[in-house]
């Protein structure tokens, strides 16, 4: 057995990925209790929002509201999603500190994300990330269907490389290796960050996996063996993008909780807590989550 990082970083996206894709409306009071929780859960990175079109994600068209009625603790990093400079001076006025660019290493998810080809997202989202840099903002950047697409089907990994290397060159201080559409699988992982690492910082990635096929969790394993400290994950396994057609939930955040717990590697959260949240979300939903721990649970009490 390979050593494993003794400690790691959660990056909670369940606020904005998980609920851009709900089809019920969740009011602004019970997303900023959300994210209260998650908080007070011990999470230091929250992904509050997204400062997108509201015509392309109705779901995040509150998230000035959000961030307004937010009780934001000083040891906590509450980011948004920032598509383009209209969406930098939404979050500016809205005191963000923290945004995320999104990219794509493919060039159909590319323009059904965002309209736009990678190259002239690319370009844009070099001036976005050089007027928020000058603003003291961290930028973090997104890398989108890094081990499959929806439409496209297989990705070349050197093309994945090269548009990660494009996004530090723009002076991103993170970015997030996305398995949009929860296609890879344990030996894929390995083989990348392992390309990637040659070309790149290793402190520099973060994985954001989807668990469409029940991989998440194992891909995790994969990449703590590889070095990687930074993980995405959702309250609940809520999440999936509305422009990536069979987008299943991220990994949930109880259940990554369940395996770093059992290996005695530290995240500071309590997954406790993060169960509490889940559960008061819930109703709203119309649906049960994802989330196998949660499932667990639910069967054992009944
Ligand atoms: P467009 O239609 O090409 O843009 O959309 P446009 O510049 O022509 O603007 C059209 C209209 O939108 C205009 O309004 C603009 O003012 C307005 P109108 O004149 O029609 O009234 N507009 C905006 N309004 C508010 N905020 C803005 C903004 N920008 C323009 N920032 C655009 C281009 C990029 C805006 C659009 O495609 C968009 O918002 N896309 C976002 C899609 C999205 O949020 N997808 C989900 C997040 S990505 C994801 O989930 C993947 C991830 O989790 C990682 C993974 O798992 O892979 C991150
Ligand atoms: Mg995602």
């Amino acid at each position: 057995m390979k050593p494993l990082p003794p400690q790691v970083t959660i990056v909670e996206v369940g606020p904005r990925d998980g609920l851009q894709n709900e089809a019920a409306a969740i009011d602004t009071a019970s997303k900023i209790a959300l994210i209260e929780s998650l908080a007070a859960a011990g999470h230091t990175r929250i992904e509050a929002g997204a400062f997108v079109s509201p015509k392309w994600v109705p779901q995040m068209a509150d998230t000035e509201a959000v961030f307004a009625g937010l009780r934001r603790k000083a040891d906590v990093r509450y980011s948004a999603l920032v598509p383009n400079l209209a969406g930098l001076e939404r979050a500016t006025k809205a005191g963000v500190t923290d945004i995320a660019l999104f990219a794509s290493a493919s060039e159909t998810f590319s323009q059904r994300n965002i309209n736009k080809s990678i190259a002239d997202s690319l370009k844009d989202y070099a001036e976005v990330a050089k007027t928020a840099l000058a603003a003291n903002m961290r930028v973090r950047g997104y890398l989108s269907t890094a081990f499959g697409c929806p439409f496209e089907g297989d990705i070349d990994p050197a093309r994945v490389v090269e548009v990660t290397e494009a996004l530090f060159e723009m002076g991103v201080e993170e970015v997030a290796v996305s398995d949009t559409i929860g296609m890879a699988h344990p030996g894929q992982v390995t083989a990348l960050l392992r390309l990637l690492a040659a070309a790149v910082p290793l402190r520099g990635i973060a994985l954001h996996f989807h668990d469409t096929r029940g991989t998440a969790l194992v891909n995790v394993y994969a990449a703590l063996e590889e070095g990687v400290v930074v993980f995405d994950s959702a309250a609940g396994g809520l999440g999936g993008c509305p422009y990536a057609p069979g987008a299943a939930g991220n990994l949930a955040t109880e259940d990554l909780l369940f395996m770093l717990d059992g290996l005695g590697i530290s995240t500071g959260v309590d997954r406790r807590q993060v169960t509490a949240a889940s559960r008061a979300l819930e109703p709203q939903l119309g649906h049960p989550l994802p989330s196998r721990l949660l499932q667990a649970e639910a069967a054992k009490a009944r």
